[in-house]
């Protein structure tokens, strides 16, 4: 029988921190033990700017997820995210080692090394190589050269680099939580990882994640991801507007935005009227839907036309098959799918995450998704393994190496 695992993710967002827990069956397959969700403290833009409040926010959330798991946990995969993520691509080339010329999983191994040895600032660290294709001799897009033959491999990889400062500041936040972390896993892959399935991926796809201070971009096509970027806006910019708009509380403005908000002001009929209180004594008003619906959707259209701008940017050489895949808690307003559609000029639907048994079904929404992913992304991954960085930064660090397929 194969033996249980626990397997827990973390997201630690800008408004949510998120813990997962989750074990495999008898056939391996991830099954739902529990969660915590509770309002993320000390984090601005995805980065740690208060270690105690951050600290404080993992552990009820943790100890949260484990009260309902009946578990207790001691490591975990943790998402990161912020405006100091930046994505590269990147080629290496090796000759094949043995005499008959068969390629083994070790020069595969030396070839995305090859490929890694790009000259990282010292202030920034890997966070992923994730192979897009190989070239052996002539031949080129293959996926998986394991066992093939041929005197020079190639392989095209993405290359994920974070802040140190930031990855850092992670490690220590759940190091005073007393969890290891198993794997740094950025935030859109994890998303991606819940709700892009591989025909998608070959096909052409792009991921926004829009959260509370930051959107997430990540666009794959030709089976994998070519661009991850982030876009620095998110759910917490719509309700500011609406604050200033209709010159109220943030409390308010927050509560108004998820009660009567709409992304597209086409959707709302103008004689629909919400109440909204006054500040500092003032009397109550009552306002037109319409009116929210008119404050929320340029903002709406801001941040999908930053985020068309990223998807842009992978130079995909054909239009994006599979569209658009819309996933965390800014992507729940009304009218975003169809004005997603408008503003990227592609199919978009929301990303309902999949992959673990038994999830309640409140938590099977496109907010879910990263925590989700990331508990997928552990089931897939066990846990992390070091590659030798010596020749490149004198440091090891923990490269996760995505053969391309395994998505
Ligand atoms: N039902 C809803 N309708 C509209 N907006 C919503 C809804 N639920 C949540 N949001 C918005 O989603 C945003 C939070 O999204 P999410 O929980 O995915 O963020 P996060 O993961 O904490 O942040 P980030 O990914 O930026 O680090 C908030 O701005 C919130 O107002
Ligand atoms: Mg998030």
């Amino acid at each position: 029988m194969p033996e249980t695992r626990i397997i827990t993710g973390i997201d630690i967002g800008t408004t949510r921190i998120r813990a997962l827990i989750a074990e495999s069956d008898e056939k391996g397959q991830p099954v739902f033990l529990g969660y915590g969700v509770v309002p993320a403290l000390g984090l601005r833009r995805g980065v740690v700017v208060n270690m105690e409040k951050t600290v404080q926010s993992i552990s009820k959330a943790v100890e949260d997820a484990e009260l309902m798991a009946g578990v207790h946990i001691s490591s975990a995969v943790a998402g990161i995210a912020g405006d100091h993520i930046k994505s590269i691509n990147s080629q290496g080339v090796i000759a094949v080692s043995r005499s008959d010329n068969e390629i083994l999983e070790s020069d595969i191994h030396k070839a995305i090394e090859a490929a890694s040895a790009v000259a990282i600032p010292t202030d920034r660290e890997i966070i992923h190589v994730l192979p897009q294709q190989y070239t052996i001799d002539e031949q080129t897009g293959i996926k998986n050269p394991i066992g093939m033959t041929g005197v020079r491999l190639e392989v095209e990889v993405h290359i994920v680099t974070a802040a140190v400062t930031s990855a850092k500041n992670i490690y220590r936040s759940l190091e005073r939580c007393e969890i290891a972390v198993d794997h740094l896993v950025l935030q859109s892959l994890a998303s991606a990882y819940a709700g892009i399935n591989s025909e998608e991926q070959e096909m052409g796809i792009a991921l926004i994640d829009i959260g509370g201070d930051l959107t997430d971009v990540a666009v794959f096509f030709d089976g994998s991801i070519r661009h991850s970027g982030v876009v620095p806006l998110g759910g917490k910019n719509v309700t500011n507007d609406v604050t200033i708009g209709l010159r109220t509380a943030v409390e308010q403005a927050e509560r108004l935005k998820l009660m009567y908000g709409s992304s597209l002001t086409s959707l709302v009929d103008p004689d629909e009227m919400m109440e909204v209180n006054g500040v500092t004594g003032r009397a109550p008003r009552s306002i037109s839907r319409n009116v929210l619906a008119s404050i929320i959707e340029p903002r709406m259209e801001e941040i999908l036309s930053l985020a068309a701008r990223e998807i842009k940017k992978a130079n995909a050489p054909a239009a994006l098959a599979a569209g658009a895949i819309l996933t965390g808690g800014g992507v729940l307003l009304p009218g975003t799918v169809e004005l997603a559609e408008q503003i990227l000029d592609m199919p978009a639907r929301l990303g309902i995450p999949l992959g673990i048994e038994g999830l309640p079904q409140n938590i099977v929404t496109p907010e879910y998704a990263t925590v989700i992913g990331l508990v997928g992304y552990g089931f897939k991954h066990g846990t992390g393994h070091e590659i030798s960085r010596d020749g490149i930064r004198g440091l090891f660090k923990r490269i996760e190496n995505w053969f391309s397929g395994n998505f």
